[in-house]
């Protein structure tokens, strides 16, 4: 079911959001060479509480038997991993990284949904393309998020400008409504045809999230039940708002 957010929601979602745009502001600053993902975490972890939010990853059950709850407050994918990482005091961030966060916070009972990917140091002018594009992708999809348009014609603005930069999308993975749900309806995937899908309505709260990969598409997923990596260990990158549909141009409300 889509949920349409009174004034009053919308309110409590801004503030969910807030937190993850301050979030990331905060660990830019702390994303060094040496650090390790398990710090980053705890770090993460500890910003978002201080800010009155609960981590709302941690311990999420995706309810299918043999996926263990996820073990930690954000996701951390390194390079060839392309979402859902899990952080580990092994797992040491270096220069050339491509580093990819993606965090949920829950505040006041809604939440906030972003991602973004942070690049450690020097990396060749291709790497760079593959994060610009990515982020790009989220600004041509939500070009569409407003009224008298449809789902579809986001998912197939981003899988275009995506495709036509040279690259591929998740296609197992898809943005999504949010709200006082992590993940509402509709699912909104990263290619598909315009003028699907259903309508855009003031008052939908959406999570728009390209996941982009420099290679092939194909990916697979780790023992943990979680990392999910390229298949040709090829890079991916992640960037993603929680927006909101007005009568005019959408707010983007997970950046300050
Ligand atoms: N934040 C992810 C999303 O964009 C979901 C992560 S799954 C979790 O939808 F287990 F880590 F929470
Ligand atoms: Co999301």
């Amino acid at each position: 079911m889509v949920t349409i957010k009174s004034k009053k929601e919308i309110e409590l979602m801004k503030e969910a959001c807030k937190v993850v745009a301050i979030l990331y502001n905060e660990l830019e600053k702390e994303i060094k060479p040496g650090i390790s993902t398990w710090e980053i975490d705890k770090k993460a972890e500890k910003i978002i509480r201080n800010l009155g939010a609960i981590p709302a990853e941690k311990g999420y059950n995706v309810g299918i038997k043999g996926i263990p709850p996820y073990p930690a407050s954000i996701c951390i994918s390194i390079n060839d991993e392309v979402i859902h990482g899990v952080p580990s005091k092994n797992k040491i961030i270096k220069k050339g990284d491509i580093v990819s966060i993606d965090t949920v916070a829950l505040k006041n009972g809604f939440n906030g949904d972003a991602a973004r990917t942070f690049i450690i140091g020097n990396v060749p002018k291709e790497t760079k393309r593959l994060v610009d594009v990515t982020r790009q992708a989220f600004f041509e999809g939500i070009k569409y998020a407003k009224p008298g348009y449809r789902i579809g014609d986001i998912s197939h603005a981003i899988g275009e400008y995506v495709h036509s930069q040279g690259y591929c999308v998740v296609r197992e993975f898809q943005g999504h409504g949010i709200g006082k749900q992590m993940h509402e309806d509709p699912g909104i995937p990263n290619y598909g045809k315009a003028g699907k899908g259903i309508r855009l309505e003031p008052g939908m709260t959406l999570a728009i999230e390209p996941m982009v990969i420099q290679g092939k598409p194909d990916i697979l997923e780790l023992d943990d039940g979680w990392t999910i990596i390229t298949e040709d260990g090829s890079l991916a990158a992640h960037y993603e708002n929680t927006i909101l549909i007005t009568e005019k141009e959408p707010e983007i409300l997970t950046i300050l």
